[in-house]
């Protein structure tokens, strides 16, 4: 009996290790391939630094090489400076398939002087409809800012300069679908979303200030790759405790009454019909426990 528990448990062990490894660090040439765009993905400095670039033909994009199943994804990013309405800058996650997964960070671009608006939005199980808007705290195309997707079994936290803004917990005790057993790819891409973006489709893409071009560098991810589809990696925690500490949740609430445009759980006239589950008061947990 003790012995065949043993065996089991090492079996468990070793099917972990073949089916999932650690990835530290980032490359933009070893971590990642061209989706699209062609030459408009320019790589550089040994792959510590990219920019991506729109012009009249084409966007531009890069995939991960690999599948990840939960980790923390930071990204240094300078977004399109002037006028940059009609354009979208994203770095997300997402697995392919039915039914999928993904977890957004987007930058509506803007004209000069208007301000960017961040979007995150989170699918699971192919449901999304959980957009959170927000503006930022600063010029995004003044300087490299670093955004973050730290996603592990008990929670997504999206992070601005080391600041959560969204914390989605796992609730799939009470029925809400949460991303556990997709793996997904990492995706930076520039493309035009004018027919969405800019005042919801009002304001769209001046091709006289093309080229457009997004600055990324530091790229790091301290992920789970998953070789084979389904892996799963329930060791990893993100490398952080799963719960924030008390001046992550202050300058949380800071960003939540001060910067929050658009919040999916305070829509009625969207749903109108009743709430998502998760965001039905009986269903809602502190967010900051
Ligand atoms: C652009 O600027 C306008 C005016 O300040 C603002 O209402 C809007 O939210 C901004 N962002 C987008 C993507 O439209």
């Amino acid at each position: 009996m003790a012995s065949s528990r043993c065996g089991s448990v090492s079996l468990l062990v070793s099917v972990f290790l073949a089916i999932t490894t650690l990835a530290l660090g980032g490359n933009f040439y070893e971590d990642f391939d061209n989706l699209f765009g062609d030459v408009r993905v320019d790589i550089k400095d040994a792959g510590q630094s990219m920019t991506l670039t729109m012009d009249q033909y084409s966007g531009s994009g890069i995939v991960s090489k690999n599948e990840y199943l939960f980790g923390r994804f930071d990204m240094q990013i300078k977004l399109v400076p002037g006028n940059s309405a009609g354009t979208v800058t994203a770095f997300y996650l997402s697995s392919q398939g039915e039914n999928h997964d993904e977890i957004d960070i987007e930058f509506l671009g803007n004209l000069t002087g208007d301000p960017y608006l961040l979007s995150t939005n989170i699918y699971a199980n192919g449901v999304g409809g959980r957009e959170m808007q927000y503006y930022l705290w600063f010029d995004p195309t003044e300087d490299f800012h670093t955004y973050s997707i730290d996603w592990n079994p008990n929670r997504i936290i999206i992070l601005v300069d080391d600041i959560p803004i969204r914390v989605m917990l796992n609730r799939a005790s009470i029925g809400v679908a949460f991303p556990t057993s997709r793996p997904m790819r990492l995706y930076t891409t520039l493309w035009n979303g004018d027919s969405w973006a800019t005042r919801w489709g009002a304001v769209k893409l001046d091709l006289s200030n093309a080229p457009f071009v997004a600055s990324f560098k530091n790229f790091n991810a301290n992920a789970c790759v998953a070789n084979q589809g389904g892996a799963r990696c329930k060791r990893f925690n993100g490398g952080k405790s799963s719960i924030l500490g008390q001046e992550s949740k202050k300058k949380m609430q800071g960003v939540l009454s001060k910067w929050v445009v658009y919040d999916y759980c305070r829509d009625l006239r969207r749903y109108a019909h009743g709430l998502p589950y998760e965001c039905r008061k009986e269903n809602q947990f502190d967010q900051f426990q």
